[in-house]
């Protein structure tokens, strides 16, 4: 069965060390299933919250709990999240090697079908290259070799293969057309069904799939 995950923000404000403005962040209980679309404008502090979350940053005052059940647990956070930054780069080495090298496996232990689950996803099928290519084709220095969009989808590749309960993602389809971020959004929402997504973005599109509100 499932186990329902909650991240408690209890408290929370955040004040940066040469700034006179105190982030309040009002109290929230997000749990398995939820998908939390972060819209609020430019500098309201949408990415200082991932920050407190992701436990980057120690809050200046309240707490961030993470709990199974109502059994708070001192997880290392790391283990539990997959992240998708808003300036997504990718190594020099093969689409393939993008896609697992934060999963902790080798080449030899890659689960073939949930590889090819992710591939069909993530819609990698747009870069135009068969599945068999993603073991030999080469990303470039950054990610260089393949458009914004690509990379951004061999992201989504890689959160998906890592299946952690916990998704957090800044802009993460900014570079990708609408009719294929729609596409994909509707590809991947039974796989959000089982984690706390926590997405920001001002897109119409992403907040479309929304099911909590959470405003600051
Ligand atoms: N290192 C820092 N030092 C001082 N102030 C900061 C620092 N980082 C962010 N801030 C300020 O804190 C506030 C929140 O910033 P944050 O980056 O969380 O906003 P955001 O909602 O993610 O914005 P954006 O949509 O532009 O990414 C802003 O007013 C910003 O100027
Ligand atoms: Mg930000």
């Amino acid at each position: 069965m499932e186990m329902l995950m909650r991240i408690k923000g209890d408290g929370l404000a955040y004040k940066y060390v040469d700034s006179d403005i105190k982030i309040k962040f009002p109290d929230f209980i997000f749990k398995t299933g939820d998908v939390v679309i972060l819209n609020q404008k430019s500098g309201k502090g949408k990415s200082t919250l991932i920050n407190l979350i992701m436990n980057l940053t120690t809050p200046t005052t309240g707490n961030i709990f993470i709990d199974y059940e109502n059994k708070t647990i001192k997880p290392n956070i790391k283990s539990l999240v997959s992240f998708v930054p808003q300036e997504s780069i990718l190594l020099n080495d093969t689409i393939l090697n993008n896609i697992i090298f934060t999963s902790n496996i080798t080449e030899d232990n890659i689960d073939i079908d949930r590889l090819k689950i992710v591939f069909n996803l993530a819609g990698l099928s747009h870069l135009n290259i068969g599945f068999d290519e993603i073991f030999t084709r080469y990303c470039g220095e950054r990610g260089g070799a393949l458009s914004g969009g690509q990379v951004q989808r061999i992201h989504i590749a890689r959160i998906l293969y890592e299946n952690r309960p916990i998704l957090i993602m800044d802009e993460p389809t900014s570079a990708i057309d609408n009719e294929g971020e729609i596409e994909l959004l509707l590809k991947i929402n039974d796989e959000l069904k089982s984690k706390i997504t926590i997405i920001a973005s001002h897109n119409k599109n992403l907040t479309n799939i929304k099911n909590t509100e959470y405003t600051f």
